[in-house]
């Protein structure tokens, strides 16, 4: 997730380009660049690109400063390429500047074509290739910016936000989208586009929000959107009256309950091009095991990602049927753990620089073992440290209570699964495609959990008065539990205990009474009955019953004192869409509370201290 911005005017590009990356700064921070055109004395654009912070930038363009009235800037969230100046964007080939947020799924067999035609590449990156393919449209004579766009958007599959700029073609900006966001602000003889209405809020608040499968073409004087076949939309500008900072909130409350509402495009971004419908398997970029000498699994995690780690010791060996064990990073390294050849060590981290963690793959690697990461930053220590690495592309997480990270974790260690079972044989490609059809399925799925917030509204008013919650469930619904009362202890500083409810009759049993909530996971599957009696104990004893099951369930609401319903789907993958409604009961009631719900007391984004 990058933020792009484009200006076309008579005012210096560079400070307004510079001014709306500060504002998309909280999208990526890997690198950042400018590409500015000064038309008046008929100059090629000067690129200006360093990787780091923006304040990097700000610094080399004070040692070389890029004049000129039209411009692009970026801020970029790698996804492809590790974070470097040759990857930074933006990248320019021939005249042709260019932008993007998103990911290019075919960038493989692009790349291998564009190279077989002779094309140089100097970066890692997908983005440079849809570079090549513009310039390469108007070599082959596309009479405009527009047109030439619109051609080599035939052959990229994938999702993007790009913003084009030729030095051939001054006076125009064109910019293409196709499911990341895109928005053009509109001014008096100048115009922006940006990812967001964050970048531009300052200098204007009449925006068009571009619509999927559309291209906008922007001058100084107007904007002509046309859709992919050159047909031409025609759109109402819309006034913004959100405030800066709500912008940078894309208008929610909080950036946790803003993450909670991106869990389906997360998800879906993690998945990109890692399914293959046709073989019905699973690619897995970085990722090379020798998947029949793994002996044995070892997950190795903290906090949230431990809570996946735990949903990751059911699906792999369901699905794998490889021995896991599952570990808390900070206990892992100091209990002198018989690892070794033969064992894969995967370490789940979304920052990517927990110690804990760290420490942990070291002593793993010590012990011969080999160490796979799942991170959701690409480049961050933990995965350099390990041996092979695939990433989440939840995009920056910042509320400190992780929510999109951790769905992406759960979608990422299902794709493994399946990549380990198809490659030892132990799961059939018949299960193998009802798995991955249902992970496609996903994302909508989500969309309409996360749109039942009325519903946990009320629920948060109902119970969020109470001194403590116990959390329940079975199988792959226990991590689930343990992730809801740490949501739930994190934001809104209620105790709450997270529990096996096979385990509760030994003993959390004596806590319940009438002013005790417990929430129960109960979906559709092997351990439903077992759940609903352990609701029967709970009722028995007037505890307050909240139950998470699935829709089509008609007998839950007898047992329960309030119900939420998610849509059904595979066993395997109820836990991305049961943990839903647990954030969301979490975010209300520390809401309700007033708690600074995006930075808890006591709490850091990433813990880098043991
Ligand atoms: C979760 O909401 C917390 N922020 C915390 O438990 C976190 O999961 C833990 O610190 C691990 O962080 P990591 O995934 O970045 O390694």
């Amino acid at each position: 997730m990058c933020g792009i911005i484009g200006y076309i005017g008579n005012r210096q590009a560079t400070p307004l380009l510079v001014g709306g990356l500060r504002k998309l700064e909280y999208r990526g921070y890997d690198s950042a660049g400018v590409s500015v055109l000064d038309p008046g004395n008929g100059a090629t654009s000067r690129v200006v690109r360093c990787r780091g912070k923006l304040a990097n930038l700000e610094e080399k363009l004070n040692k070389e400063p890029a004049p000129g009235t039209v411009g692009i800037g970026h801020t970029r969230w790698a996804t492809h390429g590790r974070p470097s100046d040759e990857n930074s964007h933006p990248h320019k080939v021939g005249a042709i500047s260019i932008i993007h947020n998103g990911i290019i799924e075919n960038h493989l067999a692009l790349r291998a074509e564009l190279h077989a035609a002779g094309a140089k590449f100097s970066s890692e990156t997908d983005t440079e290739i849809f570079a090549h393919l513009v310039d390469q449209q108007l070599t082959a004579g596309a009479e405009n910016l527009t047109v030439a766009v619109r051609r080599a958007l035939q052959k990229v599959r994938g999702s993007y936000a790009f913003v084009v700029m030729s030095d051939k073609e001054p006076g125009t900006l064109v910019a293409a989208k196709n499911s990341s966001p895109l928005v053009v602000g509109l001014g008096e003889g100048e115009n922006f586009v940006a990812s967001d209405v964050t970048a531009i809020l300052s200098e204007t608040r009449k925006v068009i929000f571009i619509d999927e499968g559309e291209i906008v073409t922007v001058t100084r004087d107007g904007v002509a959107i046309t859709d992919f076949e050159g047909k031409p939309r025609h759109r109402e500008p819309k006034i913004i009256t959100w405030s800066a900072v709500q912008a940078e909130k894309g208008g929610f409350k909080h950036f946790m309950l803003k993450e909670i509402h991106e869990q389906p495009r997360a998800v879906a971004d993690t998945l990109t091009g890692r399914i293959d419908l046709e073989g019905d398997d699973v690619r897995l970029d970085g990722v090379e095991l020798d998947v029949k000498s793994i002996k044995r699994i070892v997950f190795i995690a903290c906090g949230t990602s431990y809570h996946a780690s735990l949903v990751g010791e059911f699906l792999v060996e369901s699905l794998a049927r490889i021995p896991v064990e599952v570990d808390l990073a900070s206990e892992f390294r100091y209990r002198d753990p018989i690892v070794g050849p033969g064992d894969l060590v995967i370490a789940i981290s979304q920052s990517g620089e927990t110690l804990d963690t760290m420490e942990a793959i070291r002593e793993a690697k010590k012990k011969g073992a080999t160490v796979l990461a799942i991170s959701n930053v690409v480049e961050s220590s933990i995965p350099r440290l390990a041996d092979h690495s695939f990433y989440t592309h939840a995009g920056p997480e910042i509320g400190v209570a992780s929510t999109k990270a951790f769905t992406t974790q759960l979608v990422a260690i299902s794709l493994l699964a399946i990549y380990l079972g198809r490659r030892n044989g132990a799961l059939s490609r018949e299960r193998a495609r009802t798995l991955l059809g249902e992970l496609v399925q996903l994302p909508n799925k989500m969309r309409d959990v996360v749109d039942m917030s009325a519903h946990l509204q009320v629920l948060a008013r109902r119970y969020g008065h109470a001194d403590g919650f116990l959390f329940l469930g079975r199988g792959a619904q226990y991590p689930i539990a343990l992730e809801g009362a740490l949501k739930l202890k994190e934001i809104s500083y209620i105790h709450a205990e997270g529990y096996a409810a096979g385990e509760m009759k030994h003993g959390p049993i004596a806590l319940i009474d009438e002013h005790l909530p417990v929430v129960v996971l109960v979906p559709k599957g092997p351990s439903y009955d077992k759940t609903v009696s352990n609701l029967a104990e709970v009722r028995a004893r007037q505890g307050k019953v909240l139950a998470i099951a699935t829709r089509g369930d008609n007998e839950i609401g007898s047992h329960a004192d309030d119900v939420v319903l998610v849509p059904d789907t595979a066993v395997e993958l109820q836990p991305i869409l049961t943990v839903l409604p647990l954030q969301m009961l979490s975010y209300y009631v520390a809401d309700l509370k007033g708690t600074d719900v995006d930075q808890p007391r006591n709490l850091a984004k990433s813990v880098t201290v043991e």
